[in-house]
């Protein structure tokens, strides 16, 4: 150990160091790890998991992984990261042809990045944000903002009309962070025109739009039918927006960190001022981002034989999810379940509320070895053919038990729902 000569008064360069606690989600998962049981259940871990619970390797990626083995160098990337790459992405999550509407984009160190450069940037324009609106629940890893709320515990449904009221009347130069779809950790998304109300708002009072687009694909198998609050913000309501894409969910590349930033911009002048400010954000920031998960989304995005595979492939994740949140749902009902589960079937995309309480959650952890967040926040990827009838079947036991069954004072936000 070091022994110091800093100052006499302080022992450590960092004795003003702050503890900051674990992420609940990352603590429940060491849990899970931990016990042994054939039997345990991990609902609590948003990452996609195949039929036998294992991360799965998407067919599409595999193949482009296939061809880049006979061309790959281990080269710098540009700055901006790899021009097909950036090309690509644009034109896949635009709904034009023309693109119209996105100017600037960067490579990003996968959507938290994206969010991220978003951030850095909006801090270093004129325009500092008076307020950031985020949803309540939301997930951590935005801090420092107004939130409202979006869920209703009753109702186990969006709570539309609180979040109209919450940015009707917004100053201007707020900035407003969104889901595009699969709201985590609620599994509430609104409806068309639930976004074109919003569009409306964001636009009388010149909110900027910050999309946080992690999981287009996961809803309806289709990336361009995920992303039409995007589209209704950018290319209908003719709006200044941002568009945090990652590439982890839907191409599975967690651990290759690959997003990209896109932004909408009024003038192209300005659009070219903005790349060059991204440019210099991001040499300050991370220099050359990963190019392997890049070269990876590149070749599937700009080769319509694989892209139409991976289209394919979200179609099988999302089907699977779906399938699994029916399932449950389906147990629960035949099971005699205490209370209404249209809920379940009502939520879409990864995630979604069971309407649990603590106590229900504990039991079924430390009896039955099925993980959640406290808050009953859980990952539908974590079922599977083997494990969902069990489950089904132990929270009706436990509600059944329980002289208190359903949950009216969830707390939403005790718990972490970033994986
Ligand atoms: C809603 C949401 N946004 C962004 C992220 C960040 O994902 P990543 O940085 O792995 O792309 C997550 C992670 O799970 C998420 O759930």
């Amino acid at each position: 150990m070091v022994t110091k000569t800093i100052s006499q008064n302080t022992l450590s360069w960092f004795d003003e160091a702050r503890f900051i606690k674990p992420d609940a989600i990352f603590v429940l998962t060491a849990q899970y790890v931990t016990f042994k049981s054939p039997r345990k259940v991990n609902l609590g871990q948003g990452t996609y998991r195949d039929e036998n619970g294992n991360p799965w390797v998407l067919p599409s990626v595999r193949k482009s992984r296939e061809l880049l083995s006979q061309s790959l160098n281990h080269e710098y990337p540009p700055i901006v990261r790899l021009a097909d790459f950036r090309k690509e992405s644009r034109n896949h999550y635009t709904k034009k042809e023309t693109n119209e509407g996105i100017a600037c984009n960067l490579q990003s160190l996968s959507g938290t990045g994206a969010l991220h450069l978003a951030g850095l940037l909006l801090r270093a324009c004129k325009h500092f944000p008076r307020s950031i609106f985020l949803s309540q629940p939301g997930p951590t890893i935005i801090r420092c903002c107004e939130t409202f709320q979006y869920y209703n515990t009753e109702t186990k449904n969006l709570e539309i009309n609180s979040y109209y009221s919450a940015l009707k009347p917004a100053a201007p130069n707020s900035v407003v962070y969104i889901h595009a779809c699969g709201h985590n950790p609620t599994g509430c998304d609104p409806s068309k025109e639930q976004r074109q109300e919003l569009a409306s708002i964001f636009k009388e009072r010149e909110v900027f739009t910050l999309f946080d687009a992690a999981y287009l694909g996961f809803n309806s198998g289709n990336v361009d039918s995920d992303a039409s609050a995007i589209h209704s913000c950018i290319e209908e309501a003719k709006l200044e927006a941002g568009v945090c894409l990652s590439f982890a969910k839907n191409m599975g590349l967690y651990g290759e960190r690959l997003g990209c930033l896109l932004l909408a911009t009024s003038a192209e002048q300005t659009a070219v001022k903005t790349q060059s400010m991204l440019e210099m954000l991001q040499r300050s920031e991370v220099s050359n981002s990963p190019a392997y998960g890049a070269k990876i989304a590149n070749t599937i995005l700009a080769d319509p034989t694989l892209r139409q595979a991976w289209q394919d492939d979200l179609i099988t994740m999302s089907d699977r999810i779906r399938s699994r949140r029916e399932e449950l749902y389906g147990h629960l009902v035949s099971c005699g379940a205490p209370g209404s589960w249209e809920h379940l079937i009502r939520q879409s995309g990864i995630f979604g509320f069971l309407g649990l309480s603590p106590s229900i959650v504990l039991k079924l952890r430390e009896q039955y070895h099925i993980y959640m967040a406290d808050n009953s926040w859980i990952s539908i990827a974590g079922l599977n053919k083997g494990n969902v009838a069990y489950v089904g079947e132990f929270i009706t036991k436990c509600l059944k038990q329980n002289a208190s069954p359903r949950c009216p004072d969830m707390e939403a936000s005790e718990v972490s729902t970033v994986s």
